[in-house]
């Protein structure tokens, strides 16, 4: 039986118990809902790719409590600490050089020289991560390729038994993953957009590539195909069939067989918060209603956009089975 754990003191405690025994949480964080592992213990972060049905290659994200635990395990460079300075905690993980002295398990970080750092802004997983006082690898708390979850009833759904407990703190209010960022190379590369802009970090250090350099897969978790819905993604619809689902962006299309209840509104902020429960509000509509399609209508590409219209597009993209 999966634990539902309150976001009490005695919640917090029994979720930090059961990390430390190597059980896996689920928790909340401001973006989406983790799967948490103690990052140290080799067999809890295995048992965490298990039960998502993750790629062994995909490497996890360590969590901290405050930026000098982070930097303990990772070593941070200069721009390392101004971003630091800036958007954390918040929804920005860094990529840096592990540290001589890093405890978190290998298979975390896949193998690789670098590990993902990120000190998340939700009171209740920072609280979680104080009482477990160890670095906690946490993915989202979804199966391999599947849409992200915001609010427990999603993790359940997808995990009941599965796991040890789930600790509720309520709606992610970001509602799209962390911008993950790369900072091992000689300049920084936006390696997954998020919750933190594209515009506020050149804000912070100047530009930035998105680029991948040709050869080398810098985050091997960037498949073409992920966030997988059950019905196929049509994008920038400007018109919508009575076949179909529509996910709205301002004013809704009519014509539509279902729309999402909370459609996404013109609001960037709003619509990332929405993102995930429309698209799992839909493929429902559409199991049930036999429909043929998602339609999305266009999102502007910029600010939040960016992260919203990259989990479209893996949405839209040609599956591949997740190994
Ligand atoms: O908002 C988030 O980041 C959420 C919450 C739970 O914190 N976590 C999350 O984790 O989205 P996950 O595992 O679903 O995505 C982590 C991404 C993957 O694309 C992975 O490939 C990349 O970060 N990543 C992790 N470690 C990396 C590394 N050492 N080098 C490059 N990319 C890495
Ligand atoms: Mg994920």
């Amino acid at each position: 039986m999966t634990e539902r754990l309150a976001e009490t003191p005695a919640g917090i405690a029994r979720a930090a118990e059961l990390l430390r025994a190597g059980e896996l949480v689920a928790f909340g964080t401001e973006t989406v809902d983790g799967l948490g592992a103690d990052a140290t213990n080799a067999r809890a972060v295995a048992a965490v790719f298990e039960a998502k049905g993750r790629p062994r290659f995909n490497p996890l994200i360590a969590h901290y409590p405050d930026p000098a635990a982070a930097f303990a395990d990772a070593a941070p460079t200069d721009r390392a600490r101004r971003l630091a300075g800036a958007f954390w905690p918040g929804p920005l993980t860094l990529v840096l050089p592990r540290s001589a002295a890093c405890p978190v398990a290998l298979i975390a970080s896949a193998g690789l020289d670098t590990l993902a750092v990120r000190v998340p802004a939700h009171p209740t997983a920072r609280a979680l991560l104080r009482a477990v006082a160890r670095p906690v690898a946490a993915p989202s708390a979804n199966r391999a390729g599947r849409v992200s979850p915001t609010i427990a009833a999603h993790v359940l759904h997808e995990f009941v038994s599965r796991i040890a407990a789930v600790l509720d703190s309520g709606p992610c209010p970001v509602g799209v993953e962390s911008t993950v960022l790369d900072l091992t190379g000689d300049g920084p590369v936006l390696l997954r957009p998020g919750g933190v802009t594209r515009e506020a970090i050149e804000a912070a250090i100047g530009p930035i590539e998105t680029s991948q350099p040709a050869g080398r897969l810098r985050s091997p978790g960037m498949l073409a195909s992920h966030y997988a819905t059950a019905l196929p993604v049509r994008l920038n619809a400007t018109r919508v069939a009575a076949d179909e689902a529509l996910l709205a962006f301002g004013s809704p299309l009519a014509g539509a067989a279902a729309t999402a209840p909370r459609s996404l509104t013109g609001d960037m902020v709003e619509a990332a918060a929405n993102l995930f429960a429309a698209l799992r509000t839909l493929d429902e509509a559409g199991s049930k209603h036999t429909l043929r399609t998602i339609a999305v209508m266009p999102i502007p590409e910029t600010g939040l956009g960016l992260a919203i219209n990259d989990r479209l597009r893996r949405a839209a993209a040609p599956r591949q089975e997740p190994r």
